[in-house]
């Protein structure tokens, strides 16, 4: 259910962000912000920043700012209303709960008795470890592969006795329903109705979920023999969603945040040998292929992925359709192949943290590279083979979503295959027109419809700079300027109501902007600095001038994160900015007055400039005499405006 808003409106105004992102930053004053060390990059002088007034965080090292909802967002990897509830718990806010159906009750309910299961479960196989028999046996086998006692409690390993009841009775005397046992696979029924403890004589590894409750085990063999499967794995079950997880998120998640990349390897003993080595952001697929769902479950944290490979040529080559699906999602992926016959367990073990670490980093390849190098060693130098395994990587880089991405690539290919770039373009358009086309009919529209092709395929004549990015800059600074000055004053002059020459008053800011541009008929032309903008044009019909907060705490992200950014720049009042506006050893606060001006009449001028050019290209063209009298008389008029500006401006204009 949505979040009454009124609601919303409460916990915003009753959170202090300082005082909840404390919970989770260590913060120390710092004149009228809090200062302290990133929770999303490992640095160590502190470039995070809350400012308390303006209702934000900043963190100068990562980018990322936001309000007290965004922290818990980014932070704890909460949904938007998760967040709200967090605060809402913390703060002590009602927030009404919609009545369940008793369907949706049970079904919670059992959800809830699952987790509890699975808890015990896990609480029983670490304690066997201090048995006897766990001792004697699955003890000594972790202390034999080098585990260390840290390493496996983190993980939560255990074991489970080779009896085939002895989870059961415990389960039986904590006063626990074996049905929820037996829905979890812990425990089994044969023909006869007894039951069976399922994970007999194993070591147990806990499979954690984002918040570390446990979803279900795997469970792994200390026989040599083949008979038996190496590992035993709960089955899916209502809590246990085996496409949507990945073994050792949990223990992972800061230091892939963090590190800004998440290693993935193939099984559980990668996943914590890496750990006791010191790296720390790994996850492991269980020995399949990738998932969409662990994708996205990857991407909450980073945007990249490396895949560690064991030697196996084959294997290698069968995994490549997978990667694809990585590549989709918008992802970065590199690949880390290891010598034949060594995995990330065994040679984390042969090697110090240093040299694992230092193995990583050197023998990481950009996926797509690495693809078309392996293909080219099969092709030698067959050409028929050679053209159809370029096809195999162009679609690989068909599907990687960014276009300057895929630029970048088909340069790297035309080199590494040694074929023309051109070809590889129209080759590459092809396949992304037919994907289009696969896409759209999905859809269902037609073929008919007009498609656009994603890489140009000739290269266009290089136009004049864009002036876009200049104007961007100026509309920010006026959309910063409402944000942070709105309702200051700034000094106008009007012409006296008696008619007898002119008098000063003084209007609010944000008026003195709108007015400005309502005047010029200037619209702005980022659409960011537009939303802003455009809802300080509706309130301002009802005299109202919303303040910083009203838009750091938006409900649109995007407002809410232009808001943070334009507010929050240290690097605003930079040497470009100071010297533009003249302003030196006084705060703009003080000369607020000329701030305003300027960055109005700057940005007024630049517009105007750039709109009398587009009207000379106009000219240029053949124009009726109608037409190109107003074309004309408009360039008149941006001129009066240009010389009117250049005069407040106090600057000579070459016309
Ligand atoms: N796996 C499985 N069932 C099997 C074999 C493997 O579920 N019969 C999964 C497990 O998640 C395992 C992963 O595939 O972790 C990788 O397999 P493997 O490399 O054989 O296992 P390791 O975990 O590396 O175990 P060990 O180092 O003890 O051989
Ligand atoms: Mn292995």
């Amino acid at each position: 259910m949505r979040i009454p808003q009124h609601i919303i409106d409460q916990i915003f105004e009753t959170a202090r962000i300082e005082e909840v992102i404390g919970q989770f930053v260590n913060l120390k004053k710092s004149g009228s912000n809090y200062k302290g060390l990133s929770p999303f990059s490992s640095e160590k002088t502190p470039s995070f920043m809350v400012s308390p007034a303006k209702g934000i965080f900043k963190d100068f090292s990562s980018g990322k700012g936001g309000n007290v909802v965004s922290f818990l967002m980014e932070h704890e990897s909460y949904s938007y209303p998760e967040a709200l509830r967090w605060l809402g718990k913390y703060y002590n806010i009602e927030i009404p709960e919609r009545e369940l159906t008793p369907e949706e009750k049970a079904k919670l309910d059992e959800r809830d008795s699952l987790f509890i299961a699975n808890a015990f479960a896990e609480k029983f196989f670490t304690d066997q470890l201090e048995s006897e028999e766990g001792r004697a046996i699955g003890l000594s086998y972790f202390l034999e592969r080098g585990y260390r006692d840290d390493v496996i409690k983190k993980f939560q390993l255990g074991y489970s006795p080779d009896k085939s009841d002895a989870l059961i009775k415990a389960a039986d005397e904590g006063g626990h329903n074996l049905e929820f046992f037996e829905k979890l696979g812990l425990v089994k029924e044969k023909e006869n109705g007894d039951r069976f403890d399922f994970f007999r004589g194993r070591v147990m590894f806990p499979i954690h979920n984002l918040t570390g409750r446990v979803l279900g085990f795997g469970g792994r063999t200390l026989k040599k023999s083949k008979k038996t499967a190496k590992y035993f794995n709960s089955p899916e079950s209502p809590i246990y969603h085996k496409s949507d997880v990945l073994y050792g998120i949990y223990q992972s998640r800061n230091s892939i945040r963090n590190k800004d990349l998440c290693y993935l390897v193939e099984g559980y003993t990668d996943v914590i040998s890496m750990h006791q080595s010191g790296i720390e952001n790994v996850v492991a697929s269980s020995g399949t292929a990738l998932t969409p769902g662990q994708i996205r479950l990857i991407k909450r944290f980073t945007p990249n992925i490396t895949i560690l490979f064991d030697g196996d040529p084959a294997g290698i080559r069968a995994s490549f359709r997978g990667i694809d699906l990585i590549l989709e999602e918008g992802m970065n992926v590199k690949v880390v192949p290891f010598p034949e016959g060594e995995d990330p367990d065994s040679y984390s073990k042969r090697v110090s943290s240093d040299e694992l670490v230092a193995y990583l980093e050197e023998h990481a390849q950009d996926f797509i590279s690495y693809k078309s190098n392996t293909v080219l060693a099969e092709t030698k130098n067959d050409p028929i083979k050679k053209a159809g395994l370029i096809r195999e990587v162009l679609e690989s880089i068909a599907l990687v979503p960014n276009q300057i991405s895929r630029s970048v690539y088909i340069q790297q290919t035309s080199q590494q295959f040694e074929i023309a770039e051109q070809t590889l373009i129209s080759e590459l358009n092809k396949i992304l027109r037919n994907n289009q086309k696969k896409d759209r009919r999905e859809q269902g529209y037609t073929d008919a419809d007009t498609l656009d092709l994603i890489v140009p395929e000739t290269k266009t004549p290089e136009k004049q700079p864009a002036p876009g990015i200049d104007l961007d800059y100026q509309e920010f600074d006026l959309i910063r300027l409402m944000l942070l000055y709105g309702s200051f004053g700034v000094e106008v002059e009007i012409e006296s109501e008696d008619g007898s020459g002119t008098e000063k008053i003084e209007i609010p800011v944000v008026q003195f902007i709108l007015e400005e541009l309502e005047e010029s008929d200037i619209s702005l032309s980022n659409e960011r600095a537009k939303l802003i903008l455009n809802e300080f044009q509706i309130a301002a019909r009802d005299g109202i001038i919303p303040n910083l907060k009203h838009f750091v705490n938006h409900e649109n992200q995007e407002i809410s994160s232009c808001a943070v950014n334009l507010s929050a720049d240290r690097h605003y009042l930079s040497e470009n900015w100071t010297k533009m506006h003249n302003i030196y050893p006084e705060t703009e606060e003080m000369k607020l007055q000329r701030a305003v001006e300027e960055a109005v009449w700057i940005y007024k001028l630049r517009r105007v400039r750039l709109m009398k050019a587009e009207l000379g290209v106009r000219l240029k063209n053949k124009l009726s005499p109608d037409e190109e009298a107003q074309v004309m008389s408009t360039i008149i008029k941006y001129n009066e405006i240009i010389s009117v500006i250049s005069d407040k401006l106090n600057i000579v204009v070459a016309k």
